[in-house]
């Protein structure tokens, strides 16, 4: 069994191949001529907007493919999602079907491929209901491009959003951390979306675990959905501990107050007309994602808490709770 993983280099990619240390794995990774090779396991350069990314590796060698590479920001342009996540996935693809010995071909995907849909979510193939962003399209259509034409022994994972490792540390920013720390310096004082909407929140080791343990599953799609929350509880969540820190209750920083959809695209576009200040970049880096936190979704797990007996969810507000205390206690410093 030898497992090629893409993305090796990156946050998730890295916590899977640690965990698959006992097997034979090649790690493919951008640049990676310029990376220390981790132990025993054998690198590959690879860039997937090349015309043949895998032109130097035997197909015949590989028996699983863990496709983790990907551009994630939500801000990300259609052309750079189309080339690297759509069009780099079909080149996976073309690898993986020259692949005689091929067992399973793992796509890590987002929940977020749901797009726009609201309600029920089901682990199935997602038709086109529209994206709030480039990010969650490409992944939408990357999902299409392994799915269609059937043939391939695929497993579609559709990951939660990681918020930290599992003792409450952070070791990647992304928007949930960005956002936390615009309400901290006051710079956000609406809430767009619902309150009510759920968001799935996990940790890394949890999404390692749900990859890992759907390895050996039947192929197919699975949601590994974790939590959930409510997008009011998780804020609420954060005042109460900033209300613990006396720089931030020194400031006397009221909780956010929810807004539509509407009043929240007026004031974005009122901000892009104001030259210089914080207001305008606050706003630009909640918008990508904003319009998803009024499109309330349930996702359901059945095919994942059958193909994974081990599945159990952490407490969703323990987890921001720690997170955001960890965050507050390095005054965001690590934030990007
Ligand atoms: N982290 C999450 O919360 C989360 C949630 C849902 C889904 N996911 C999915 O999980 C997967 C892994 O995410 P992650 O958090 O590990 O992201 P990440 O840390 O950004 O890792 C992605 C990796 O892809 C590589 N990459 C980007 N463009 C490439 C290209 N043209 N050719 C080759 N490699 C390229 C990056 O290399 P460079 O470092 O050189 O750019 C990086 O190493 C992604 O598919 C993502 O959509 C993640």
């Amino acid at each position: 069994m030898t497992t090629l993983i893409t993305g090796a280099g990156g946050y998730l990619g890295r916590r899977i191949a640690a965990a698959l240390h006992d097997e034979d794995v090649i790690l493919a990774m951008r640049g990676a001529d310029k990376r220390e090779r981790p132990g025993a396991q054998e690198v590959i350069p690879i860039d997937l907007c090349e015309e043949n990314p895998f032109a130097e590796l035997d197909p015949r060698r590989i028996t699983r493919i863990i496709h983790a590479a990907a551009v994630i920001r939500f801000d990300v342009d259609r052309d750079t999602a189309r080339r690297v996540n759509v069009a780099g996935t079909a080149r996976v693809r073309e690898f993986a079907e020259r692949c005689e010995r091929l067992e399973r071909f793992v796509l890590l995907s987002t929940l977020y491929s749901a797009g726009r849909r609201q309600g029920d979510v089901r682990e199935v193939r997602h038709d086109d209901a529209g994206f709030v962003n480039h990010y969650e399209w490409s992944k939408w259509a990357a999902e299409e491009c392994v799915l269609e034409p059937p043939g391939l022994p695929v497993t579609v994972v559709r990951l939660p959003t990681v918020i930290s490792e599992d003792d409450g540390t952070v070791g990647q920013y992304n928007a949930f951390h960005h956002t936390i720390r615009l309400y901290y310096s006051g710079l956000l004082t609406l809430l767009p979306g619902d309150p009510a909407t759920p968001l799935s929140l996990a940790t890394a080791g949890f999404t390692v675990d749900a990859v890992t343990a759907l390895l050996d599953a039947e192929p197919g799609i699975y949601q590994a959905c974790s939590g959930p929350v409510s997008l009011g509880t998780a804020v609420d969540t954060a005042f109460s501990v900033f209300e613990r820190d006396a720089d931030f209750m020194r400031r006397m920083l009221p909780r956010p107050v929810p807004c539509d959809q509407a009043s929240f695209h007026d004031m974005v576009s009122a901000a892009r007309a104001l030259r210089g200040g914080p207001l305008q970049p606050a706003l630009a880096s909640v918008a990508p994602f904003a319009e998803q936190l009024y499109l309330s979704k349930s996702f359901r797990t059945e095919r994942l808490r059958a193909a994974w007996p081990g599945y159990r969810t952490a407490d969703p507000v323990a987890l921001v709770e720690s997170v955001c205390a960890h965050l507050v206690e390095r005054r965001f410093n690590a934030a990007r």
